[in-house]
């Protein structure tokens, strides 16, 4: 099973402020939707709890919810206690390509284990509190997928690559 971390990274590595995302980027939520959906995807608590209600769990695709509290009173869920298992829970389920959509306390622990890193770099050094972890690049092989200019419904313009462990 082929793990991929999906990710909209600021060119500060700013990923999140005050539980919610600093941009509004709704090209990169359809990218985000379209390349996960029919796969299991894997999240921490505080990036479900930042989902609102109506989204949740995202609609057509396993959600997994990583907690040590295990506070989750959602039945449509995969709650675990550690990541481990659930990787474990998707690969039984013979997921082919698993995806970790964060948030930054998580792929700080998966970003080592990934296989491939689908990141939208935003032209944006948004204030925040949540960091993508420092990654080597030329560990990667990159491949650019698309640019999409600033408009009126997107408060800043991005890239969308995908970066394959060499
Ligand atoms: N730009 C993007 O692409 C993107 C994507 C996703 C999220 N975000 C943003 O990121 C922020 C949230 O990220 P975050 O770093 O604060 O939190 P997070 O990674 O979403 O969740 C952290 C929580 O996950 C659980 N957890 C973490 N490691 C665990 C482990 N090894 N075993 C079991 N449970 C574990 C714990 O939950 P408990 O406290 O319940 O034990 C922990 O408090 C939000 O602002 C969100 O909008 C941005």
């Amino acid at each position: 099973m082929k793990i991929s971390l999906i990710a909209a990274i600021g060119e500060n590595k700013v990923i999140g402020a005050k539980g919610d995302l600093p941009w509004h980027l709704p090209d990169d939520m359809k990218f985000f939707s379209t390349t996960t959906r029919g796969h299991y995807v894997l999240m921490g608590r505080k990036n479900y709890d930042s989902i609102p209600l109506k989204f949740r769990p995202l609609p057509g695709r396993p959600n997994i919810v990583v907690t040590r509290t295990n506070q989750i009173n959602d039945q449509h869920v995969h709650v675990v206690n550690t990541i481990e298992k659930g990787i474990q829970l998707a690969r039984e389920a013979r997921e082919e390509e698993l995806f970790i959509i964060g948030g930054g306390d998580i792929y700080r622990q998966t970003i080592g284990i990934a296989d491939k890193l689908y990141i939208t770099h935003v032209d944006a050094s948004p204030d925040g509190d949540t960091h993508f972890p420092e990654f080597d690049i030329s560990e990667y092989t990159k491949t650019t997928l698309e640019h999409h200019p600033m408009d009126d419904v997107h408060n800043f313009s991005f890239t969308i690559c995908v970066y394959d462990k060499n």
